[in-house]
């Protein structure tokens, strides 16, 4: 063990009480100075430690920060997070250093967690505004056993997944704008970004990539975003724990993507369906370039949309940019 994990563990036996560090110094053979430093660290890292002469140090409350210690001891997933979780305090994007570690070999149900993302990239070329400590910017390599025709189950699990987290564990009314955003009052609060690596029919890897806004003020967020967004905080009215969030999702997740490993898509589909906001609206569709109105009339078994255009023909959306006709100004 490191002796910055011994401190932190000691401070935590003791939560809320004062340790001296004649005492910690003692207990993990090393000097006061070697102590303090450590203690600055943790002070960095975001934990929140009092100091005191002749009291010591109090470690206050559990701090919200996703380092390893906080998430995966209570994570209640088999695979998710439990072998490989790659921690970064500051990162450039947690999907291009997941697609790294996947190429490198990194097992299915590695997750990559970052506290800020310098370079968040969101679909279609955007950025995904990533402030430090203020959302969840998690990425899990995937390696399904499936035929690349079904890729696009993925990303709908996952929004299945990111919107019952949000609709369970906070009591929130989120729902799928298809195929990768998770709106809350017609306000952005979650998107996601798939990508994979493809080999003839088979699935080399597939890292998804989440990002939720948390703790975000609602003025905060830059004025060039597509539609107006949203952060768990600003619509409970209250301080959400990102660590309780993310352990959520992770098992949300995990429990989708088995029963998509099993073959059994159908629960995720109906719950996909229901939790749509498209379905039976009248939506403008961008493709290649040319607009088509139409009505969203089905999500199809794979995971396509299906959009009955003017002319009552038939379209099936892959992919691309779906919005509500009645958000469009
Ligand atoms: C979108 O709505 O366009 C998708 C946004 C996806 C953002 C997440 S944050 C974690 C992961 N790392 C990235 O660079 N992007 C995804």
């Amino acid at each position: 063990m490191t002796l910055r994990k011994a401190i932190l563990t000691t401070l935590k036996e003791r939560k809320g009480e004062w340790v001296s560090g004649e005492l910690l110094s003692s207990c993990h053979d090393v000097s006061r100075t070697a102590v303090w430093k450590q203690v600055k660290r943790l002070l960095e890292e975001g934990y929140i430690i009092e100091s005191a002469p002749k009291k010591g140090y109090r470690l206050k409350t559990d701090p919200d920060i996703l380092l390893p210690e906080e998430i995966c001891s209570s994570l209640v997933t088999k695979r998710f997070g439990r072998e490989n979780y790659v921690y970064y305090p500051e990162t450039d994007s947690t999907n291009d250093r997941a697609k790294l570690l996947a190429t490198q070999g990194y097992p299915e149900g590695t997750v990559v967690v970052a506290e800020m993302q310098r370079a968040g990239r969101g679909r279609r070329g955007r950025t995904w505004y990533s402030p430090a400590n203020r959302g969840i910017y998690v990425s899990i390599i995937l390696r399904p056993a499936l035929p690349s025709h079904q890729i696009s189950r993925i990303p709908l699990v996952t929004a299945v997944a990111v919107a019952e987290t949000l609709n369970s564990e906070l009591d929130l009314q989120a729902l799928i704008k298809w195929p990768n955003d998770i709106l809350i009052g017609g306000k952005k609060i979650a998107g996601i970004l798939a990508e994979a690596a493809t080999d003839m029919d088979s699935i080399e890897y597939v890292v998804v990539g989440i990002g939720l806004n948390i703790s975000n003020d609602i003025n905060e967020f830059p004025a060039d975003l597509r539609m107006p967004a949203t952060s768990v905080q600003a619509e409970q009215g209250r301080l959400a724990s990102r660590t309780d969030i993310l352990r959520a999702l992770l098992y949300n997740m995990e429990i989708r993507y088995e029963q998509l490993l099993r073959g059994d898509f159908k629960e995720t589909l109906a719950k996909a369906r229901t939790l749509s906001m498209l379905l039976g609206q009248e939506v403008r569709l961008e493709s290649k370039g040319d607009y088509i109105i139409g009505e969203a009339i089905e999500i199809n078994s794979d995971g396509f949309l299906l959009v009955r255009d003017k002319q009552g023909t038939i379209r099936t959306v892959m992919s691309g940019e779906v919005d509500l006709l009645s958000s469009i100004p």
